[in-house]
């Protein structure tokens, strides 16, 4: 499904309505944490820039939902960008109102403008025609280079392109080359490591690997339903309820489809009054102690599934990496693919930042910026942001 592309589009003088997926993390005082986002969009925006377009680009930030709040301005992402171009780009405060007209009819080739977040209207997320209509009579030309927001079918996404010729950015078609490698057969073994939090939601994705991957290595607290269904009683973890069935016939289903799924042996755990974490079995955790961690056990069994691998898809902690406690499995287990032949791809919620903070990015091929999107992308869904774009 390869989309008609940035480079085929004829930009020169041109008014292009570019949308970017600018939702990047904030600081408490609403600066840009983390630009990768930004980053990534750049080479989009300077061949535009070089091409002579003159560049339109929309966001969101957050989730406002249909209202002004100043805490989700894009005003810092459009100094960040400014200083990333090296030139200012202006923002439009009101979208779609008289300033972002004029602003956008006297922009010169070359320049930028950006408009200020789109989920500050309701229109955006309700895929309002007339909020479509009103954002496509900004431009001429629709560039999608948001890919973390494909899977949104909201006004920007699938509203704008619908109104105009569309193209992907190079953003949107390198993530569609790099995740497409993990959507057909993928070569073998395809061994998948999954952590995070909550099973409920990681099952599909879960299931999309059953009968394709060889092994999965599953981490985290998402672990934790898999381990209860096998009668264990994890101390103080707090339960995940209501997911005992899934998580059987799920396993049942790995089973049929000859996926090997492996599950913590040992993990760390917090205990009131003891500031260390401790070591045990699944079927040896104390009354009192809550699993936070993989243990050295499994951390081992792990590295050695993912040692011969092919090809491996990472998505999610093993533990609560944010305290330096619980951090050591998945540091271990993500790193040692730094050493390990084969295609690595990491992606998904904040699997991307962390491979940063872990310092493992040197053991991927390919880091996604797609949260959600990604995700399902690689599950195979269909995502309206793309199908919506024209074909080659
Ligand atoms: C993301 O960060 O996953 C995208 O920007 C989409 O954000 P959303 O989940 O709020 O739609």
């Amino acid at each position: 499904m390869a989309k008609r592309g940035i480079q085929d589009a004829a930009v020169h003088g041109r008014r292009v309505l570019v949308r970017v997926d600018f939702n990047v993390p904030q600081e408490p005082n609403g600066q840009v944490a983390d630009d990768r986002r930004i980053v990534e969009a750049l080479p989009t925006l300077n061949h535009l820039r070089a091409a002579g377009a003159r560049t339109i680009l929309m966001s969101h930030l957050g989730r406002p939902d249909g209202h002004r709040d100043p805490k989700f301005s894009l005003r810092p992402v459009a100094h960040r960008l400014s200083q990333l171009l090296g030139q200012p780009v202006p923002l439009a405060g009101d979208i779609v109102g008289v300033e972002a007209l004029e602003l956008s009819a006297r922009l010169q080739n070359g320049q930028f403008l950006l408009l200020e977040n789109l989920r500050f209207n309701p229109g955006e997320e309700a895929n309002d025609p007339g909020f479509a209509a009103q954002l496509a009579r900004l431009g001429e030309i629709f560039v999608e280079d948001a890919f973390g927001t494909v899977h949104r079918a909201h006004a920007s996404t699938v509203g704008v392109p619908k109104r105009l010729p569309s193209f992907a950015g190079f953003l949107v078609e390198r993530e569609m080359k790099e995740l497409s490698r993990l959507v057909g057969t993928p070569p073998r073994p395809y061994v998948v490591l999954v952590g995070g939090a909550k099973v409920k939601d990681k099952l599909p994705l879960l299931r999309s690997f059953l009968g394709k991957a060889d092994t999965l290595l599953i981490g985290g607290a998402l672990a934790n339903p898999f381990l209860a269904a096998g009668g264990v009683r994890l101390g103080a973890t707090p339960p995940q309820s209501g997911v005992e069935s899934d998580v059987n016939e799920f396993l049942r289903a790995a089973d049929s489809a000859h996926t090997r799924v492996l599950l913590p042996t040992d993990v760390r755990v917090d205990r009131p009054g003891r500031p260390d974490a401790e070591v045990y079995a699944p079927t040896a955790v104390p009354d009192d102690a809550v699993v936070q961690d993989i243990g050295p056990a499994t951390q081992a069994r792990f590295v050695d599934a993912l040692a011969g691998s092919q090809t491996v898809f990472w998505n999610g902690p093993l533990g609560r990496a944010e305290d330096p406690r619980f951090a050591e499995g998945t540091r271990s287990v993500v790193g040692a693919l730094g050493g390990l032949p084969g295609y690595h791809v990491a992606a998904g919620g904040d699997s991307a930042r962390l491979a940063q903070d872990l310092g493992v990015v040197g053991g991927f091929q390919f880091i996604s910026t797609g949260g959600g999107a990604a995700l399902e992308f690689v599950e195979g869904v269909e995502l309206p942001g793309l199908a919506v774009l024209s074909d080659v």
